[in-house]
């Protein structure tokens, strides 16, 4: 496990665009995991500035998202299908039919939760998966004492969560109660993964990721036993790691 140090958020943000536009330039039919949610809005920001001023081209890319709430429609200004939309796909040129997002709509959610498993193989596997990390260690929406080895699946969401959310929505019982996810093992099958965080916030999770023991209360540890996986977060995210890291 590879870990870099930026300085800010910022940083953090052109570093990890970076990455991934190496990727799709040196593949551009790679398959690419996308997540939701504050922190990669950087790396938004900087891949739509790298398609419009560099050409950078997404038209070969196939992409797959980590979640969605269930019962949101993809219209509907809370649902990660909206987020993806708003915040990258519409500023870029991917195919619309190459954008895979876990549908929360669907009739038959574990027929669909198998579909999108089968439909990750066919594609030949998530080149490179980009994740946050909740401040309590989980990733997507597996959290604490999810099972490192859980497979695409609809996860209930916890109270802390579902409260969390409640002043995104108009009225309570509006709020979600249950997601789709990749599972911890859906995401450690992808080639390479690029876990980020920015902020003190996310300190004591990094701190579990990256040097505590793995353990399914902290999802992320897991990512301790991917053969590629970097972590790449700002100073404030990385002030409780002991141990020497590159980027300083
Ligand atoms: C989003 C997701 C979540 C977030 C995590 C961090 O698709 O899977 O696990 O990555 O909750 O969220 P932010 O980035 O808002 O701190």
């Amino acid at each position: 496990m590879l870990v870099v140090i930026k300085d800010n958020f910022e940083e953090m943000s052109k570093e990890s665009a970076k990455l991934l536009a190496s990727l799709v330039r040196r593949k551009p039919d790679c398959v690419l995991g996308f997540a939701t949610g504050s922190t990669p809005l950087g790396m938004y920001k900087e891949l739509i500035r790298l398609h419009k001023e560099e050409g950078l081209d997404f038209s070969k890319v196939i992409t797959f998202n980590l979640d969605e709430y269930v019962g949101l429609p993809p219209s509907h200004e809370q649902s990660y299908h909206y987020f993806m939309w708003e915040n990258l796909f519409k500023h870029i040129n991917v195919d619309p039919r190459h954008v895979h997002i876990p549908m929360g709509m669907a009739e038959n959610i574990e027929e669909f939760c198998l579909w999108y498993e089968e439909k990750i193989d066919e594609c030949g596997g998530i080149d490179l998966q980009i994740l946050g990390i909740g401040a309590n260690g989980h990733i997507a929406f597996n959290e604490p004492g999810s099972s490192l080895g859980s497979r695409t699946r609809i996860k209930t969401l916890s109270d802390q969560t579902c409260e969390d959310n409640a002043r995104f929505f108009e009225n309570k019982d509006e709020v979600p109660k249950y997601a789709i996810t990749m599972g911890v093992g859906t995401i450690m099958q992808a080639h390479e993964l690029l876990l980020m965080a920015s902020g003190v916030a996310k300190a004591d999770a990094i701190k579990a990721t990256v040097e505590g023991p793995i353990m399914a209360k902290y999802p992320a540890t897991i990512v301790q036993l991917h053969e590629f996986a970097t972590v790449l977060v700002d100073r404030d995210a990385a002030s409780k790691l002991e141990g020497s890291y590159s980027g300083f």
